[in-house]
């Protein structure tokens, strides 16, 4: 346990005493403070209520009503006998949505991001580093990844009906980073790229910065149209395609078994690679989550992260495809870059090793906050939508407005939106918006009052 001295408290905390109101309140909120910042580690046990008394040049009393204050609240837990700890109150660790989602400057609606798992998170970096020694007698030069979380990578497709060896993984550090590097290993610029309309905007920038040629194809919340992708295949014959079959962002759709059987055949007569990014392969919200197949076949490579599942800060990520593949893309120079720390590694094999709770409750939440906001938008506007079956958005079809004209009303009011064009090859889409459910009730609650006009997300 990390202890702070008494005399050590008082310079951490700064000049506390210049913000004005009750005394104890503003104590509270300057250890709150220095909580948030990192000053005062999570962890640390205070001094006792007579020196921190003696170190603030406060009396008993008012140290007394401080920690009472921050015990109710969450920051700090007493143990009798052996002094109060500091902590974060479960409204920070037990969240979805990352506490800068609706802290700070109003409500930011445009990242479809959820928050880190402390317990599971802290837990398996302190199993990581008790085990780090052996990565001390390794090189560490970036290579195709550490071999236990290219055998765990290998193991999850292999159970999953996709049989697959350690040799046909290259982890990198998140999807981006793998699609990334399959983008500059197999874009030919002779040939144009398919991607889906909408798709994820970060694919787009990755595309946009190669300055790829783009041929679109529909998908909405009802999910792929076969007769219209296969004809763009045959007629713009790109090299290259960037699906999301598995509760694709941002519509939440979920390509059928047998359109994946035909996209994977139509790929392969058509000399087209397809990366299939199952990103949110994990965010199954159907009640019970059902088996769904992946989009596999010799045209395909598919990329994954620890991303959503975890958090998107454990920049851990693969791609899977054959051997022989994985062998060319490590002698491209962008390789090295795009990989992660091992330390990083080890820790998404401890998380990788047993993730059966993580996905139940990262599941039910996000099904709960899923469900709270659609009940809070029927019928509550001009739009309408279909409830995705996975995945962590919804998609809004407007029907008076468009989504920049609300987005940018919104804007005013304090609530960032990511209107349709964001997620749009050719900028269309200009009557959707994506709503995600990554945040809390509460501040779900509040974006559709805004939504709706009823109020401003400034308190
Ligand atoms: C479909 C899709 N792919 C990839 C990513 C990014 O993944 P990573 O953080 O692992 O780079 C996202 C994140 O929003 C996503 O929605």
């Amino acid at each position: 346990m990390i202890e702070t001295r008494s005399p050590g408290i008082a310079s951490v905390l700064g000049n506390w005493r210049q913000e004005t109101g009750p005394l104890a309140q503003t104590l509270a909120a300057a250890v709150r403070d220095a909580v948030i910042d990192g000053r005062i580690p999570v962890g640390t046990r205070l001094p006792s209520e007579r020196a921190l008394a003696a170190a603030l040049r406060v009396s008993r009393g008012t140290v007394v009503t401080t920690l009472a204050e921050l015990r109710d609240t969450g920051w700090v837990r007493t143990n009798h006998g052996s002094g109060s700890n500091v902590r974060l109150p479960p409204e920070i660790t037990e969240r979805t949505a990352p506490w800068s989602v609706d802290h700070g400057d109003g409500l930011d609606f445009t990242r479809a991001v959820p928050a880190a798992p402390h317990a599971a998170y802290l837990e398996a970096s302190r199993r990581a580093v008790e085990r780090s020694a052996s990565l001390l007698m390794d090189s560490a030069e970036p290579d195709a990844g550490l071999p236990q979380l290219r055998e765990l990578l290998a193991d999850r497709y292999t159970r999953e009906g996709l049989p697959t060896r350690p040799d046909q993984i290259l982890v990198t550090s998140g999807a981006r980073a793998a699609f990334t590097l399959l983008a500059e290993h197999l874009h030919d610029r002779a040939r144009p790229v398919l991607v889906e309309s909408p798709t994820y905007h970060g694919a787009l920038a990755v595309l946009r910065r190669r300055r790829a040629r783009l041929a679109a194809s529909p998908v909405t919340s009802d999910g792929w149209d076969p007769a219209r992708f296969a004809h763009t295949v045959k007629t713009v014959r790109p090299g290259l395609a960037y699906l999301t079959p598995d509760f694709h962002n941002p519509t939440g759709a979920l390509m059928p078994a047998d359109q994946r059987d035909h996209v994977a055949a139509l790929a392969s007569r058509n000399d087209m690679t397809v990366i299939a990014d199952e990103t949110l392969r994990d965010l199954d919200l159907r009640t019970p989550p059902e088996p769904v197949p992946h989009l596999a076949g010799r045209a395909v490579v598919a990329i994954g992260s620890m991303g959503k599942l975890v958090w998107g800060g454990l920049r851990v990520g693969w791609l899977r495809t054959d051997a022989a593949r994985i062998r060319e893309l490590l002698h491209n120079p962008l390789q090295a870059r795009l990989s992660p720390p091992p330390l990083e590694q080890l820790i998404a094999c401890e998380l990788l090793a047993d993730l059966q709770d993580l996905r139940r409750d990262r599941r039910d939440r996000l099904r709960a906050q899923r469900d709270h906001l659609a009940a809070l938008l029927e019928g509550a506007g001009e739009w309408s939508f279909t409830l995705p079956p996975g995945g962590l958005c919804l998609w809004l079809r407007l029907h008076g407005t468009t989504a920049t004209a609300l987005a940018t009303r919104a804007a005013g009011q304090g609530l960032k939106l990511s209107p349709g064009p964001t997620f749009s090859a050719d900028r269309t889409l200009t009557h959707y918006l994506r709503l995600p459910y990554t945040a809390t009730h509460e501040t779900l609650t509040r974006a559709v009052a805004v939504l709706t006009g009823q109020e401003t997300t400034r308190r």
